[in-house]
């Protein structure tokens, strides 16, 4: 993303209606604090990623490290702080929406955190026709939109599709960790990876929070408003 590139130009490109006929995300044009859009503007040619034609999963990651691909990192309260307790491991955090990437851009400076990159796209599509097969330490999806309304609920990210292509990038004994505050997208999640062939389910069920994992702006909000909060750690065969 070149400093004169618009910052909702990614997010428009992902809403477009051949790119992705159902969308998993809000269409918003957030607001950019103004750290933000600096952080965007200075760092992004060091740690973002764009996705296009040339993107080439080891060239344009610039790391030795295992990676693992952070979907939907909101404000990034998580991105930062899993980068600080595993160096040795390389966050990509995606995100249609830029806002918060810059916010992590920001955050990775001041802390001199240097194993995150961030992307803005569509991860749908990112995964799919992006990220070589085997190629991921792990995915994680914290809260994911919950489209909470039954005409919505084909909106929603953890379909049986999506699960066995994203298990399809995972190497042998990677991790796909979900978790959400809603029950009833709980519920949907565990039985669409229950049933998916490439994965184990390292609980019976559903498990509790690991201690590394932090709480999101998201699970803060649902905690306050009494939701009860659901893990899933399921492995690649
Ligand atoms: C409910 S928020 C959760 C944010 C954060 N993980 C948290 O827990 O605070 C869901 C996020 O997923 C993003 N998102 C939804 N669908 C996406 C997709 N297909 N690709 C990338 N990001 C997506 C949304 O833009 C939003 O920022």
């Amino acid at each position: 993303m070149s400093s004169s590139t618009p910052v909702p130009s990614q997010t428009e490109e992902a809403n477009h209606p051949e790119h992705r006929p159902i969308r998993t995300f809000h269409a918003r044009r957030s607001r950019i604090r103004p750290s933000a859009k600096s952080a965007i503007d200075r760092l992004w040619d060091r740690w973002g990623v764009d996705i296009d034609d040339n993107f080439d999963f080891v060239r344009s990651l610039r790391t030795d490290h295992d990676v693992v691909l952070e979907i939907g990192c909101g404000m990034g309260d998580a991105t930062v702080a899993m980068a600080r307790a595993e160096p040795n491991t390389t966050i990509l955090a995606v995100d249609v929406h830029t806002p918060g990437l810059g916010v992590i851009l920001r955050d990775c400076e001041r802390d001199g955190v240097s194993n995150v990159r961030v992307a803005c796209c569509d991860a749908v599509t990112l995964i799919r026709d992006h990220i070589p097969d085997g190629s991921l330490a792990g995915i994680r999806i914290y809260f994911p939109d919950p489209w909470p309304k039954q005409r919505q609920h084909k909106r929603r990210l953890i379909q049986p599709e999506f699960v066995s292509l994203a298990s399809s990038k995972l190497r042998s004994s990677g991790t796909l960790h979900l978790a959400t505050d809603w029950q009833n997208y709980a519920d949907q999640m565990l039985e669409v990876l229950s049933d998916e062939p490439t994965l184990h389910n390292t609980s019976e069920g559903f498990t509790a929070r690991p201690q590394w994992r932090p709480v999101t702006r998201f699970e803060s909000r649902g905690l306050r408003l009494g939701h009860t909060i659901n893990d899933l750690l399921f492995t690649k065969v």
